[in-house]
Order: structure tokens, then sequence, then C-alpha cells
């Protein structure tokens, strides 16, 4: 099958699965209208105050960043996604926050159609995002068309080291054995479960395609396509345990254990379309 056929069916059952999760907590966003996801509230700081602006959302899933976005400020707020199942609980999670959210199904290698030329002040995309595409030099085409004279992508995601490393050892060791550069083939991934709590006796959908890109590889993309990076940052927690004996260092952030911080566990670009 297609690796779009198969990671779509894997994100399909997922969705639900995620929306019961304590982890995306669903019900804390709708009782409060002023919280916002671990995501964005991370975020928060660089993505400064968004009023006024368009914001596009590439790979929104179920919606709880794109919520948090339009709360800081954003006069319009869209969210892109493959998985009609994210979408279905995106639109109700907006609704039920009384946000005014225009969620869209497709590729986002479709985006620019999809989205009917329409163009943003930023687009954003975080934490699991471009594993799940093959080509980054495509993507960052992708953005720069998305973006209007003067906008920015905010990108976050796994740093592609963490990618690399064996993560199914017990002996704490950290062992690269899988490429740090962008390959045509895929890393296929048969194990099951989601990284979220909840119970996944439903999810039969468990065969995904992914892709590593290396940080130079998406650096160079992105000037290539266009824009003009203005911060690249390499952070040392990330949002999910990528091994069971990782430390939280705040509510929902891991990290290595201390004097073990040998790699960086995620990292930023901020860039600009001139
Ligand atoms: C890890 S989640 C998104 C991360 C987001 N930080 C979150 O936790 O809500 C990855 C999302 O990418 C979407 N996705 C994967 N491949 C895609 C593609 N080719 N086009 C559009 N969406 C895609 C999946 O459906 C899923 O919703």
């Amino acid at each position: 099958m297609a690796y779009v056929e198969l990671n779509k069916a894997n994100w399909n059952q997922r969705a639900p699965i995620h929306a019961a999760s304590d982890s995306y907590n669903l019900a804390r966003l709708i009782a409060d209208p002023e919280a916002r996801s671990n995501v964005i509230d991370y975020d928060a700081p660089h993505l400064g105050d968004l009023t006024g602006l368009d914001v596009l959302h590439l790979q929104c899933h179920i919606g709880t960043d794109t919520v948090s976005l339009s709360r800081l400020g954003a006069r319009s707020i869209t969210g892109l996604d493959f998985s009609v199942e994210s979408l279905k609980v995106a639109r109700r999670l907006a609704a039920d926050c009384a946000i005014e959210a225009t969620f869209i199904e497709s590729d986002v290698y479709s985006a620019v159609s999809a989205l009917g030329g329409k163009t943003f002040d930023v687009v954003y995309s975080s934490v699991g995002a471009l594993n799940w595409l093959p080509n980054v030099k495509t993507w960052a085409e992708v953005v720069a068309t998305l973006l209007k004279p003067g906008g920015r992508l905010y990108l976050r995601d796994a740093h592609p080291m963490l990618y690399t490393l064996e993560y199914t050892r017990d002996d704490q060791l950290l062992v690269v054995s899988l490429p740090y550069f962008e390959m045509r083939d895929p890393y296929v991934d048969d194990e099951p479960g989601t990284y979220t709590d909840g119970d996944t006796s439903n999810l039969t959908a468990i065969t995904t395609h992914e892709w590593n890109h290396g940080l130079g590889e998406t650096v160079q993309a992105v000037i290539d396509a266009g824009l003009c990076i203005s911060r690249l940052d390499e952070h040392i927690d990330l949002e999910w345990k990528p091994f069971e004996w990782v430390v939280e260092t705040a509510p929902g952030r891991y990290a290595l254990p201390e004097g073990r911080e040998r790699l960086p566990m995620m990292y930023t670009i901020e860039a600009t379309k001139s």
C-alpha cells in the first residue's frame, strides 16, 4: 500500500484515542478560554502576539495546538491535515471552545491547491510533523508558496539525531542505528500503540512509513525555497518519552537524565519570506 494510505489509516485510528486521552486533555481547553496546549505554551514567547495575523497550522491533528494558536490572537486560523478522523475531533473542539476555525482535509503536499491559493502571515508546524513526509525540499517549497511576502515559518520538530537512536534498548545506551539523512526508502514501523495514555486495543492499522531529514537538509531546503532563516535553536527536552528512562523536567516535558544530556531532542527554525 502507498505510504499515504498506510499513514492515514494509522492516524485515523489514533485520533479518537488521542481525543479521549489525558495527555491531550481536550476538557481543559474547553473549560478555560485562556488555556493553551503545552506545545503552544512552550512556543508562545517566540511566536509572540498573533493579533491581526492569518495563521495556518500544517498537520494540525486533533486541533489542540490550532485552538491554542487562535488564543494568541490570530485574526484567522486554519488547520490542515490528511486525517479525516482527526479533523472531526478538531472541528468539534473548536466549536466547543467557541473558536471560529477552518479545517481543511488535505495532504501537506497538496496544500496550495486545497487552500485555493490563499496565503498566510504565519505557517506553523510542530512536534512530530516532518517525519511523516518523504521529501523535505518539496515541503519547504509548499510552505514558501503558502506564505505572504513578509510571512513567517515557525517549525519545531523532533531532532533528526533523536530519530537515529535505537529506542527499544533497556541498557540506557544511546546507540545510533538508523540513518540521519533523508533516505528514499522509509523507516517502516510495525510497533502497536501510540504515545498517549488510553485504550489502543482497536488500533489495528499499525504499519507506518516515516523518514528522517538531517538538520542541514531541512535548513538548506528552507533557504532554497527562498526563506530567510532568523532562528535555529536546538532543545534539550521534548513533549514525549522517546525512552522509558527519560526524566520529566516540567509537566509534559522530558529530557535525558542530568549528566547524560548528550544530544538535542528537538529544534526550532523560524524563517521569513522576503
Ligand atoms: C504527531 S501528529 C501532529 C502533531 C501535533 N503536534 C499534535 O500533537 O497535535 C502528526 C499529524 O500529521 C498528520 N499527517 C501525517 N502525514 C501527513 C500528510 N502527508 N499530509 C497531511 N497530514 C499528515 C497526521 O494525520 C497527524 O494528525
